[in-house]
Parts: C-alpha cells; structure tokens; sequence
C-alpha cells in the first residue's frame, strides 16, 4: 500500500486495485503536491463539509467517475451538484468491492458559505476508517483530541493515521501525540499544517511529543511518500 501526501489534508492512497483519494483539496491550496486534473482516483472519500477538505471532489468524480465516499447531509449537497456519491452516516461499516468503510466521530464543524456567504450546516464532521487489501488506514479529517479514540483503534487496529496537527482549528501537537496513544497506530502522518500562517505548527515537535508511544512518525513533505 502506498501513501502520497498531496499537502493539508490531502492524500492518495494506492492499493494494487484502487485508487482512492481523501480530501481533494487541490486546487487553491498552496501546498498542493499535484493539480486536480491530473488525479486518477477510483474512490472519493471526504472527512466534512469545509472548502479545504471537498476541494475539488466534484470536479474528480465528474471526470474519473470515482464515487465520493463521505457523511449523509454532504454526501446529498455533493449529488445535488452533479456527483456520484455514497452518503453514509457515523459507526456503521459499509462494504464495497475494495473492501469497507466507516466513518468515525471527530470534535469539529461541517457547513460551507458557498451558498451565498451564509453558512449552510453539512451535518456532523468525521474522520474515516479504510480497510482495504488487508490494511487499515484513518483519516482524522479536523477533529480535537477526543478520549474515544481508543474505540476506532478497539474495533479495528491501525496501520496508519492521518492526524492534524496545526492547532487553531484542530488537535496541536501536543493533543495529537495523546492521540498517538489513544489509537496505538503501526504509522503516523502528521497532516494540516503549515499550509496558512495561522496552523504554521512543527511537525518535528510533534514526531518528538509522540516518540516512544510505540507507531513510527513520518514527516512527509507534500507529494512525499510511504510504503506501508
Ligand atoms: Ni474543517
Ligand atoms: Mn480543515
């Protein structure tokens, strides 16, 4: 299984049959490794309703066919818009031919003021739980340290997590390398960070905050890879 970090929270996941991209925020992100239309994706899987996690979704669905993957009230708003979407809810798994999916809790927001600067509520956000091909890999997506973490790693062990580090709007690294502990994963990739001034956090800070809690931290520079 391979890993690439497409900068924020962006991230390619490539397994020997599929292709899934999580989080495409392309287009407008100033770390962005790749640029929307050159993403092959089978699979669309997206976190919450924010600008910097749909990204350019639709557009990737519209043009590879890839079905999003994502939460019920956004998966609707995507398919209104023209996308093929797979909208599930929180604690459930569902199958697919790759394998299944579920979509976890996750302290944040979920909403968008695309419609006319308003904010129009997306429902509840969530990180996400992949098992495919014999791995097991979540996605925090923006979430605060939350002490049920142990659960998602009790229900099913981790070989990686995505978990955000940038503060502001998420778990700081602090936060995230108690999260480490909650969740026991085999690898970790520290992910939104330093994308604005505003979440501009140290990755190493955190590599060293989570040393010796037992997963192998990896810093990976936007289009960086892993193996795993
Ligand atoms: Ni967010
Ligand atoms: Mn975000």
């Amino acid at each position: 299984m391979k890993l690439t970090y497409l900068g924020h929270a962006a991230a390619l996941l490539e397994s020997a049959k599929e292709t899934f991209i999580l989080d495409p925020f392309l287009t407008g992100n100033p770390k962005a490794s790749i640029k929307a239309d050159q993403v092959k994706a089978t699979y669309v899987l997206i976190t919450h309703g924010h600008g910097d996690h749909v990204g350019d979704a639709v557009s990737i669905s519209k043009r590879t066919g890839a079905p999003i993957i994502t939460t019920f009230e956004l998966g609707n708003w995507l398919a209104a818009q023209g996308a093929k979407t797979v909208p599930m809810n929180h604690g459930g798994w569902a199958k697919f031919p790759f394998g299944r999916v579920k979509f976890t809790f996750a302290i944040h927001s979920s909403s968008t003021t695309e419609d006319g600067g308003r904010p129009l509520y997306l429902g509840d956000p969530a990180g996400v739980v992949l098992e495919t091909e014999g791995k097991t890999i979540y996605h925090a997506g923006d979430t605060a340290l939350f002490s049920d973490m142990r659960l998602i790693a009790e229900d099913t062990p981790l070989d990686l997590a995505l978990l955000p580090i940038g503060d502001y709007y998420t778990m700081g690294p602090k936060d995230a390398s108690r999260a480490v502990e909650f969740l026991q994963p085999k690898n970790v990739v520290p992910i939104h960070y330093g994308t604005f001034p505003v979440i501009d956090s140290d990755p190493q800070e955190f590599a060293k905050l989570a040393q010796g809690k037992g997963a192998k931290v990896h810093v990976l520079r936007p289009g960086g890879t892993l193996d795993f």
